[in-house]
């Protein structure tokens, strides 16, 4: 039976993923098996969001565990104990909401990557951990990970413990030789188990699909922003495992920047009746810009999602679930 080749010799890999029930964790858990077929899986999550079906239908051929624990309060090193890396996929995800539960943020997004990080250390274990395009702002056309500190504005306390989590990391690389790779994940689309419909390209699918408006940010419509395709993002990290380089590279990883109008029109080309309004938000600002990903690019990766596709598919998938709005889908 073969084995993932591991710094030059033959060994079992463990691979440990915190948060592996949410919105990544749950398509992740699906398709990592099918590269490293071979690897041992440990997933944490405290089901705090109650994602229990994305432990569905695993293949039964795998090497699952799941802990049910905390990663602020559970132990870390034991969790680790023979890991070669962890994919930290656990924290307080809503932007929106993170404006009334800073301290909650704090404690779990904050507290829980320092006690992980310094676990990783202790373990010698190598650490995943994807940050946010969301720490970005600025007011030229494009940014790339070697901006300058006025490039780097985050508007919500969601996108500011992103920040400090990924100074937390360089510090801890450079003064404890934490073994790291940062992503700077585009806003999510596309469908998992553990889905969930509160940031852009999904919210606008679910208001369309029930007939709703959809609600834009009123200084959103003609910006662009960075959006990562699932299955972009889940290559993007069998892409470093199977790379196995962790040497505290920061990466900005998308599939395509876009304008919330660009994807409100691909919507409306499937459900032509579409209305949109626009509401006040608390993250607002003017800037428009786009995110440069040529930086991982050039160490070979290739996006390949696709908003259209994307759209498509959730579309098909929420179908069934307002039968008088799908007779008016275009190909329904
Ligand atoms: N989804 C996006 O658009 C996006 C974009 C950029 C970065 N990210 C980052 O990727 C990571 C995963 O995002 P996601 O969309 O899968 O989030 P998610 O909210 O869908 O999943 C997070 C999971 O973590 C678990 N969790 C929460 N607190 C925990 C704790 N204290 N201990 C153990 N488990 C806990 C939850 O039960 C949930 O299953 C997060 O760090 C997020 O900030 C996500």
């Amino acid at each position: 039976m073969s084995k993932s080749r591991l710094n030059g010799s033959e060994a079992t890999r463990t691979i440990v993923i915190t948060g592996a029930l949410g919105h990544i964790g749950s398509r992740l858990i699906q398709a990592l098996p099918r590269q490293f077929p071979d690897a041992k899986f440990v997933l944490l999550d405290n089901l705090s969001t109650q994602r229990y079906p994305s432990l569905f239908s695993l293949p039964s051929s795998v090497d699952f565990s799941f802990v049910n624990a905390d990663i602020v309060s559970c132990s870390l090193e034991r969790v680790l104990a023979g890991a070669n890396t962890v994919i930290h996929l656990a924290a307080i995800t809503d932007a929106t909401s993170s404006f009334d539960n800073k301290d909650e943020m704090d404690q779990v997004n904050y507290r829980g990557t320092e006690r992980l990080a310094q676990a990783c250390v202790a373990t010698g274990t190598s650490l995943i951990y994807p940050s946010s395009t969301s720490v970005y702002g600025t007011e030229k056309d494009w940014v790339n990970e070697d901006c300058g500190p006025e490039d780097l504005q985050p508007q919500s306390p969601y996108a500011e413990s992103k920040l400090r989590e990924e100074e937390l990391l360089q510090r801890l690389g450079k003064d404890e030789g934490l073994k790291y790779v940062t992503f700077r994940l585009g806003t999510i689309f596309g469908i998992s188990p553990g889905m969930r419909f509160h940031t852009a390209v999904n919210k606008f699918c679910w208001q369309a699909v029930m007939g709703e408006p959809l609600t834009v940010w009123k200084t959103a419509y003609n910006q662009s922003r960075p959006y990562l395709d699932l299955d972009d993002a889940v290559r993007a990290i069998a892409f470093l495992l199977e790379r196995n380089q962790f040497t505290g590279e920061l990466y900005n990883v998308l599939s395509a920047n876009a304008t919330v109008g660009e994807i409100v029109d691909i919507i409306r080309s499937v459900i032509p009746s579409l209305e949109v309004t626009l509401v006040e938000a608390k993250i607002m600002n003017k800037l428009s810009y786009e995110v440069s990903d040529e930086k991982f690019r050039a160490i070979g990766f290739k996006p390949i999602g696709d908003l259209k596709r994307s759209i498509n598919d959730t579309i098909n998938l929420l179908r069934g679930a307002n039968s008088s709005f799908s007779s008016l889908l275009k190909d329904g």
